[in-house]
C-alpha cells in the first residue's frame, strides 16, 4: 500500500525557514510529504533542501494548461506558517495562488486540514483575521492559534520567537485529524 500524502503549504513568514522540522516528523509518522509554498513563502525556504528531503519538486505556481500534475493528490494538508493574508483570502474563497487553490478545494473535499498562523499582535487585531479563523473552524479546519498555542508577539519582534513555533503540535494534530477521517470512512 502506498503512503498517505501530506501537503505542507508554506506562506511568507519567518518560521517557514524551519519547515523541514515538520517534514521530517511527518515522514517519521509515515506520510509521503510534498511541500508547496505561496510565491512569497518561496523566498523564506531552501527549495533545493526541501526537494531533496521530500523527493518531490516544491511547487509554488499553478501548472500551465495541458501540463501533467507533478505531485500526487493530497490526503491531508498542513498550512504552516499561515499568514494573515492567506488566512483572510482562504476564508473568502480566493484562489489566486496555487496554495490557496488547493486549500479552497480541500474544504470542498472535506480533507483533514491543520492551519498554524504566525503573526504579530497588531496584524492579528484586524477584525477580518479572527472572523476568518472562526469561519475556517466552522468548516472543519483545525486552526492552532491562541495564547495556549503561541502567544502573539509585538510587531517587529517575530524573529526572536521562531523557536516557539509549534511544529510538533501541527504534526500531532494532522495525525489525529487524519485518523478521525479514516475512522469515519470505514
Ligand atoms: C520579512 C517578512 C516577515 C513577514 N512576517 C510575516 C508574519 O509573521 N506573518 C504574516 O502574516 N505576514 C508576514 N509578512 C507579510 C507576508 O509575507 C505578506 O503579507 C505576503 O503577501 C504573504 O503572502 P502569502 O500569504 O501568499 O504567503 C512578512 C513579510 C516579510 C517580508
Amino acid at each position: 500500500m502506498s503512503a498517505r500524502v501530506l501537503y505542507v503549504i508554506v506562506c511568507g513568514a519567518p518560521p517557514a525557514r524551519d519547515v523541514g522540522l515538520l517534514v521530517r516528523r511527518a515522514q517519521d509518522d509515515g506520510w509521503d510529504v510534498c511541500v508547496l509554498t505561496t510565491p512569497s513563502g518561496r523566498k523564506f525556504v531552501d527549495v533545493a533542501d526541501l526537494k531533496q528531503l521530500t523527493g518531490h519538486p516544491v511547487r509554488s505556481d499553478y501548472k500551465n494548461p495541458g501540463e501533467p500534475d507533478v505531485l500526487p493528490s493530497p490526503d491531508a494538508i498542513v498550512l504552516a506558517p499561515a499568514t494573515v493574508n492567506t488566512i483572510n483570502k482562504w476564508g473568502a474563497g480566493i484562489c489566486d495562488t496555487l496554495g490557496l487553490g488547493v486549500l479552497v478545494e480541500a474544504i470542498g473535499k472535506r480533507l483533514p486540514i491543520v492551519a498554524v498562523p504566525f503573526t504579530n499582535q497588531a496584524h492579528a487585531a484586524h477584525p477580518a483575521f479572527p472572523e476568518n479563523i472562526a469561519k475556517l473552524r466552522s468548516w472543519g479546519v483545525t486552526v492552532l492559534s491562541g495564547p495556549d498555542v503561541y502567544p502573539l508577539h509585538e510587531p517587529g519582534t517575530g524573529s526572536q520567537y521562531l523557536d516557539l513555533f509549534p511544529w510538533a503540535l501541527a504534526a500531532e494534530a494532522i495525525d489525529t485529524q487524519a485518523l478521525k477521517a479514516e475512522s469515519h470512512e470505514s
